[in-house]
């Protein structure tokens, strides 16, 4: 959970995240498939069955078959069936003609014994004569045999520099020979993911690992591996050509919520049009018009603003909404230059510091603080945010006296009590906790985050009924309010009533309507995708996925996107190629629970 939000944790998205995470590899190597042959959620249980012990004893197993000899460890010597004793000189090619009269058991004996040579030849790492050898036993044998151009593949990805287009051409043929042949699905996923076509590669990897029943665990890693490469590749092109834009209203007014409300800066006495633009755009942020504020203040610093207050306020406004729009070196800019001009702008240290943990720097971030104070020491948004840098770190108690001393300085900002209880909440003092939420719900009776929030702890305790009932009272709350309307409460009842009645449907509904009031908001959609999962729609969970990438603010949140929808979308493909695995899926499914 990023610096950015009003209520840190134990938030949403970080059970959603949570949720997520657990499943992580079981979805991304393709266990989802085998659950949903099955239609259900067998892929918890399976995950949990490969945990970082069993990878680290398949990775064991591994290389003690590993074979010195040549790069790609499973070579044609493998495949052999039984070596035979060669019957056939090296130098004597058979020619069309002989081949033709020849019968076919002969043919197929022939074919055989070239094959065997040729292993042996790998095994020498002669590939080119081996490669000669199975073009030969490909000439003569009767029928085609998927094992001559695997081997040929195998020679041919071994060879330096590898001809990597040889491997894919081999393995297609191989391929349409037999399609559940793993080994010539690995050799050109290897061969693809060298020629960069990663797509491809997943696919082939993906239906390897499922056709090996999840058994070898480094193809399970090439899965995960080419994931990376994919995902990471898509979203750099993603973003080269992403106009920067505003996350959802969730999102921003959540961020917005954070701060105190300030009266209206001072015009001049005679402003000029950049002033009175200056004006609007902080009008519209009130107004929670954020396209229009972004445009306005843009248009104002562009227009000139002729006094000090009012500059430093534009470009604080702006560096909020760049670092808002993932942009935050020029976040960073912008905020500075507005300390440069107002050097007690709390909120513009504030920011700064935010900027700082979002880059990793939270000794800086802490110092922007410290700065702040010096200028203001009973400013009480020094402290609420110091707390929130604090709860982030897992300091709660720290964060939670920097809470206290917010409050005690101005006891009307709902979310210093909201993080106070949330942070003895994490301490452990669960009485004090609910205690503090009680007291903050007769304090803002009008608000409804204090029962969201005090909802999510209810949840964690699985309360569920309590819990329901204020996700109720907050969307009846939020309901009443002018719009627009956050819909976080909505998608939190969902998901309550997903884990209390494993009710999907109800919970679909909610977070569907949610998605109806906000478009963007990107909880219900990460909710949507896994429950689109749970219900063996592969299908919808792509498209769901693919949304959140859309709405996906900054790189690693793309890239995390992308990365389920192209496992997913391997493993649907897997499904429609295999229709007969599914059966077998299905046993193997009901096997890992
Ligand atoms: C396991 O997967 C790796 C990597 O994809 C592959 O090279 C190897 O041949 C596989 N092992 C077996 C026994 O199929
Ligand atoms: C707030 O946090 C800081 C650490 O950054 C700590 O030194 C201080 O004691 C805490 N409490 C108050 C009331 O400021």
């Amino acid at each position: 959970m990023s610096s950015t939000t009003p209520v840190s944790s134990p938030s949403y998205i970080d059970r959603l995240q949570d949720f997520v995470s657990e499943n992580r590899r079981a979805i991304l190597i393709g266990a989802a498939a085998a659950a949903v042959a099955v239609g259900g959620v067998v892929y918890y249980a399976s995950s949990s069955r490969s945990g970082p012990g069993d990878a680290e004893q398949g990775r064991k197993k591994k290389h003690s078959k590993k074979r010195k000899t040549t790069k790609d460890s499973d070579g044609p010597i493998l495949e052999e069936r039984k070596p035979k004793v060669s019957e056939v000189p090296q130098d004597e090619r058979l020619s069309a003609e002989q081949i033709a009269v020849m019968p076919n058991d002969e043919r197929s004996k022939v074919a055989a014994e070239l094959k065997t040579k040729g292993n042996s030849l790998y095994q020498k790492r002669q590939f080119q004569q081996a490669i000669d050898l199975y073009t030969q036993a490909i000439e003569v044998s009767p029928k085609p045999e998927p094992v001559y151009y695997s081997n040929r593949a195998a020679c041919y990805m071994n060879m330096t520099p590898p001809k990597l287009e040889n491997v894919v051409g081999d393995c297609d043929e191989a391929l349409k020979l037999d399609k559940n042949y793993v080994k010539a699905l690995n050799r050109r996923g290897n061969a693809l993911e060298g020629l960069l076509k990663y797509e491809e590669a997943l696919r082939d990897f993906t239906a390897a690992t499922i056709l090996d029943k999840f058994q070898n665990e480094s193809a399970a890693q090439s899965v995960e591996r080419v994931l990376k490469k994919l995902s990471s590749e898509k979203a750099a092109a993603i973003l080269s050509t992403r106009e920067p834009r505003l996350p959802s209203f969730t999102f921003i007014s959540a961020y917005f919520a954070a701060f105190r409300q300030r009266p209206l800066p001072v015009l001049p006495e005679t402003p000029s049009t950049g002033d009175n633009t200056l004006i609007l755009a902080l009008e519209a942020l009130a107004a929670a018009d954020y396209t229009h504020s972004v445009t306005l203040v843009n248009a104002a610093i562009e227009q000139g603003i002729s006094w000090d207050v009012g500059r430093a306020e534009a470009l604080n406004l702006r560096g909020t909404f760049k670092f808002l729009m993932g942009d935050v070196s020029g976040a960073k800019d912008d905020l500075y230059e507005s300390i440069k001009i107002v050097p007690s702008f709390t909120q513009s240290w504030v920011k700064i510091a935010s900027v700082h943990m979002e880059q990793g720097d939270n000794t800086k971030a802490f110092e922007c603080f410290e700065e702040a104070i010096k200028h203001n020491p009973d400013d009480p948004d020094i402290y609420y945010h110091r707390g929130q840098v604090l709860f982030i770190t897992n300091e709660f108690t720290q964060a939670a006296e920097n809470y206290t001393k917010s409050t005690e300085l101005d006891d009307q900002f709902v979310f210093s009590h909201i993080q106070l209880a949330v942070a003895q909440y994490k301490l452990g003092n669960i009485a004090n906790s609910m205690a503090t939420f009680r007291r903050t719900l007769t304090a803002f009776p009008q608000r409804s985050e204090p029962q969201n929030y005090y909802g999510e702890l209810l949840l964690d305790q699985q309360r569920y009924q309590d819990a329901v009932d204020k996700f109720d009272r907050a969307v009846e709350l939020e309901r009443a309010k002018p719009p627009p309307m956050n819909v976080l409460s909505l998608v939190n009842k969902g998901l309550a009533l997903y884990q209390w009645k494993q009710d999907i449907g109800a919970a679909e509904r909610c977070c569907t309507e949610a998605l109806r009031i906000d478009p963007e908001c990107e909880p219900a959609v990460a909710t949507l995708a896994q429950l689109s999962l749970q219900q063996s729609r592969i299908d919808r969970a792509i498209e769901m996925f693919a949304r959140q990438a859309e709405l996906a603010r900054s790189e690693l949140e793309l890239i995390n996107a992308l990365t389920y929808q192209y496992a997913s979308a391997a493993q649907l493909e897997f499904l429609n190629n295999y229709p007969a695995m599914a059966q077998q899926l299905t046993q193997l499914a009901r096997g890992m629970v």
